[in-house]
């Protein structure tokens, strides 16, 4: 299809979580096609995968350096434009630096990277370019959320004074008790994960959404983080303090041994007049706070909503759009980039954002070996 953006994917194969979303949100809006790629390191079952989802077996390749210099062969009317990253963590900087290097749009999942220092190259590669980079932090897509982000700016609550966020989970409960499945997880591995699994994996979501709908950068952090076993070193739980600066303080209570939960994102911003809160697992109600007036509940759709939440859900009000959509409207955005249609600040998560959030991995880990002391989220 000559109008659709070429689409390349690495990682995400049947085996995988995330795969599915991604290829269900790369179509939803009518951007792209996905013509080739490498979604698993077992040769016969990426090539079984490819073709199940559709592809040539041409272009369904060994490994991604093989992938690479193959595309690099065809014309570039041929040739994949974007290529997502969806593999785990490690694979993610010496797949995008080479994709950069050889000139690919990126969407890379997340964290980034597994290190600060690896973000930092990546970062250099891509401002020596003109290339689109988006990290896949999903929940910024929500309508709500992007309505939540408008409304913050136009100084609907007032000046910040309080900001909360949580992201509770509970699946490692299990798999942290059981030595077996602990060792079979590679979220718990650290050469495959990072220095980090609970702030690497979901507290680096809410630091991000912290500062994507606030608009400002946190400073410094504080954190607490709980290992449960002496012989695992990667965090499954912790509390981390955030301050904006000496009078916009708040948390990022997050954890993974949050028994029974199941996806339980929650965000909370207080201002001067008022605040906003909202919930990823009933994601079309925004609450709407305040001293003086009854408490309102914003929903999807509406007139009454920023233009920007309005382009972010493809329904009338009361057809409920969920994380497939949320991650559409992240690959919208980089379509819309592409095409030079971008209206938006923060239509996507850009190579900063995942920047930032490799800087809070390290930060939160460094405080809490520091024996829980505050550090600056300086560069370094
Ligand atoms: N944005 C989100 O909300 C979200 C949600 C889940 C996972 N993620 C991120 O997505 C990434 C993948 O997570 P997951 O839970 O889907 O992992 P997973 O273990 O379920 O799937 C990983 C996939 O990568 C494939 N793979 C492994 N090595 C490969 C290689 N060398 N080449 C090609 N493919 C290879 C595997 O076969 C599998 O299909 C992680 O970085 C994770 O943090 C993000």
């Amino acid at each position: 299809m000559k109008n659709k953006i070429r689409l390349g994917i690495l990682g995400g194969g049947g085996d995988s979580l995330i795969g599915i979303v991604h290829r269900i949100a790369s179509n939803m809006h009518d951007n792209y096609e996905i013509i080739g790629g490498v979604f698993n390191p077992n040769f016969s079952e990426n090539v079984k995968f490819g073709k199940e989802i559709g592809l040539n077996e041409n272009r369904i390749y060994q490994d991604y350096e093989k992938m690479i210099e193959e595309e690099l062969k065809l014309d570039k009317s041929e040739r994949m434009e974007v290529v997502s990253i969806l593999t785990p963590n490690f694979l993610h900087y010496p797949m995008a630096k080479k994709l950069l290097e050889n000139n690919f749009n990126v969407i890379c999942e997340k964290p980034m990277t597994t290190t600060f220092e690896e973000a930092l190259e990546l970062d250099q590669i891509y401002k020596s370019k003109k290339l689109t980079f988006a990290v896949t932090y999903t929940y910024t897509g929500y309508p709500m959320i992007r309505q939540m982000k408008e409304m913050i700016k136009e100084g609907v609550i007032g000046e910040i004074q309080r900001v909360d966020l949580q992201y509770y989970q509970g699946w490692i409960n299990p798999v942290i008790h059981n030595e077996n499945k602990r060792s079979q997880t590679w979220r718990l591995q650290p050469d495959k994960s990072g220095i980090s699994c609970c702030i690497g994996d979901i507290g680096t979501h809410a630091f991000d959404m912290l500062e994507y709908v606030t608009g400002m950068e946190v400073k410094e952090l504080l954190s607490d983080l709980n290992y449960l076993y002496d012989d695992n070193s990667m965090d499954v739980d912790g509390t981390i303090l955030v301050r904006f600066s000496d009078k916009i303080k708040g948390v990022i209570r997050t954890s993974q041994i949050a028994t029974g939960e199941e996806n339980s994102l929650k965000v909370s911003i207080y201002g001067r007049k008022g605040g906003l809160k909202w919930e990823q697992e009933n994601p079309n109600y925004l609450y709407h706070l305040s001293e003086s007036e009854p408490l309102k509940i914003l929903k999807p759709g509406h007139d009454y909503n920023s233009d920007f939440s309005r382009i972010s859900s493809k329904l009338p009000p009361g057809h409920p759009e969920g994380m497939f959509d949320s991650m559409a409207n992240i690959y919208n955005g980089v379509a819309r980039e592409i095409k030079g249609k971008k209206e938006f600040e923060g239509e996507y998560p850009t190579l900063n954002d995942g920047l930032r959030g490799m800087l809070f991995i390290e930060k939160a880990v460094e405080s809490h070996k520091n024996g829980n002391t505050w550090v600056k989220l300086n560069r370094n």
